[in-house]
This record gives C-alpha cells, sequence and structure tokens, in this order.
C-alpha cells in the first residue's frame, strides 16, 4: 500500500479498460488523479469507485486546446503534476489498401497526435514539481507487423520513437522527468473483444467461440498491465527512462518448439 501516495496523476481513457484498471490501482496505492474521456458517464463512475481523491474531466484528447485546461484544473486542484498516462486510443481495422486518408488522419489523431498535445503540455509543470513519470501506452503492433492494424500500427510505432525523444530531452534538461512506453499484446477489453469481432465479421479469424478464442490466443488481464503502470508512475522505477516494456507473456518474443 501506498507506492504512489500523494503523487498526482492523470490518467487519459479512464472510463474503460485498461485506463480504469490503471485508475483503481494507482487510487488504491494512494496516488490523487484526474481521469479524461469522452465517455462521461463511464468515466465519472470509475471517479467515484476510487478510494482516494479522484476527479473526471472531460477531454477528447485529439483537441489540443484541451490540454492546457487539464494541466491547469490538476495544479488547481492538487497543486501539482507528478504522472501522465497517456492511455486513450482507439484499434478500428484497415489495411494499406483499405484505409481511406480519413481515417488514416483520424486514428493518428486520436493515438498519436495526442501523446504529442499531453507530453508536451505536462512537461513544464512536471518540472516545477521537480520531476515526473510519463508513461505513453504503445502496443506490441509497434514491434511487428499486424496488416490489419496500418494506421494503428504507424501511430503506436510513432509512440515508441516519440517516448524515446522525450526522455532524451528531459535527460538533457535535467528536470528529472521519466518517459517510457508500454507494449500490451491482447489484454481483455472492450477494445479486444470489438476487434475479435471486427475481424470474425471479416473472416479474418474464426470466433465460434468467443471464450476459447481468448483462451487460445492467451489474452492477459487489464491488472497486468496496471501492476506495471504502478512500478513506472512509483519511485521504484527511478531508473528507468526511455525504454519500451513489453507486456505480452512472450508472444513477440519468438517461437516456442512443441
Ligand atoms: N487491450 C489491448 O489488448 C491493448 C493492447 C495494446 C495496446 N492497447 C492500448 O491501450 C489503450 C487502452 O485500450 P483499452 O483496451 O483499454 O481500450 P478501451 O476501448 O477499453 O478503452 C479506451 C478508452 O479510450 C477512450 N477514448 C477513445 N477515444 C478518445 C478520445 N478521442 N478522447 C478521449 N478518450 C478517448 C474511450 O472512450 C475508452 O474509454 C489504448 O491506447 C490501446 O491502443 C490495448
Amino acid at each position: 500500500m501506498g507506492r504512489v501516495i500523494n503523487k498526482v496523476a492523470i490518467i487519459t481513457g479512464a472510463a474503460s479498460g485498461l485506463g480504469r484498471a490503471d485508475a483503481i490501482k494507482l487510487s488504491d496505492e494512494g496516488a490523487k488523479l484526474v481521469l479524461t474521456d469522452i465517455n462521461v458517464q463511464e468515466g465519472k463512475l470509475v471517479a467515484n469507485e476510487c478510494k482516494n481523491e479522484a476527479l473526471f474531466f472531460e477531454q477528447d484528447v485529439r483537441q489540443e486546446n484541451s490540454w492546457p485546461d487539464l494541466i491547469k484544473t490538476t495544479v488547481s486542484e492538487f497543486g501539482k503534476l507528478d504522472v501522465l498516462v497517456n492511455n486513450a486510443g482507439i484499434a478500428p481495422i484497415g489495411n494499406i489498401e483499405s484505409t481511406t486518408t480519413d481515417q488514416w488522419h483520424d486514428i493518428l489523431k486520436v493515438n498519436l497526435d495526442s501523446v504529442f498535445f499531453g507530453c508536451r503540455a505536462a512537461i513544464p509543470e512536471m518540472s516545477k514539481s521537480g520531476g515526473g513519470s510519463i508513461i505513453n501506452m504503445s502496443s506490441t503492433t509497434a514491434l511487428v507487423g499486424l496488416s490489419p492494424y496500418l494506421a494503428y500500427s504507424a501511430a503506436k510505432g510513432g509512440i515508441r520513437s516519440m517516448t524515446k525523444s522525450i526522455a532524451m530531452y528531459c535527460l538533457e534538461q535535467k528536470n528529472n522527468i521519466r518517459c517510457n512506453s508500454i507494449h500490451p499484446g491482447s489484454i481483455f477489453t472492450p477494445m479486444v473483444d470489438n476487434a475479435l469481432q471486427a475481424l470474425a465479421d471479416i473472416k479474418l479469424m474464426e470466433q465460434d467461440d468467443p471464450e476459447a478464442t481468448r483462451k487460445a490466443m492467451g489474452i492477459g488481464e487489464t491488472s497486468d498491465v496496471a501492476n506495471l503502470v504502478l512500478f513506472l508512475a512509483s519511485d521504484e522505477s527511478k531508473h528507468i527512462n526511455g525504454a519500451e516494456l513489453v507486456i505480452d507473456n512472450g508472444a513477440t518474443a519468438g517461437d516456442v518448439s512443441g
């Protein structure tokens, strides 16, 4: 208990899945939270579920001007900012031939522009707090090719390299801010349920028994990722910076024989 006591954290996309699990975990461990999402109803419910102080801030992460407002609200409510979890994302399917220009731009706006806006807005305030931890939610699609996820993979690959660039910048600035990316494989959330259904609909995957499909794919749990977010948010990870942390039970590490 108390691994992030009195730290102030922002979590985007906190109304569902991984963001929700991160919120509950960080709150259980003493953090004060500002949770954001476009889904106001569910977002407020998650804030109410948190044991420690937590407020909900309605935000569309694509909107550049929402970011300064969010940072301002966080500091006026809690006095500082220590942790930013850039978690909000969408994963519509589309390959190199089927993806339209509008789809490409929208997927990059939600998944990649938002992380740029968030990091840029948070760094000055974190510097004032004497440092902090930025945690960017990427994916294993940043590391291996998946044909139905062209724009999503491009965005997640962008997050991976942007994260390293930010980590180097912060080292140069000596501002004590760390920046790392997390790369989950498949984790059991509404996003993955929708993805499995979409892949089944276009006959890229059998989905007669969704539960059996999940088991066969070795899908992880939201707490697996939340435990890593907690570690990166805490001072226990103070020497981890510019790293890409894969959390996929070996799925991208190689092949097993037999
Ligand atoms: N679940 C997985 O297997 C998996 C794997 C790798 C990476 N990820 C990443 O983890 C993050 C969370 O995914 P999840 O599985 O929990 O998905 P989810 O769909 O359960 O939750 C995503 C949340 O983001 C919010 N959101 C979407 N667009 C937004 C916008 N424009 N502004 C603000 N909020 C917005 C949604 O309302 C939702 O609450 C995403 O970045 C996703 O790409 C998930």
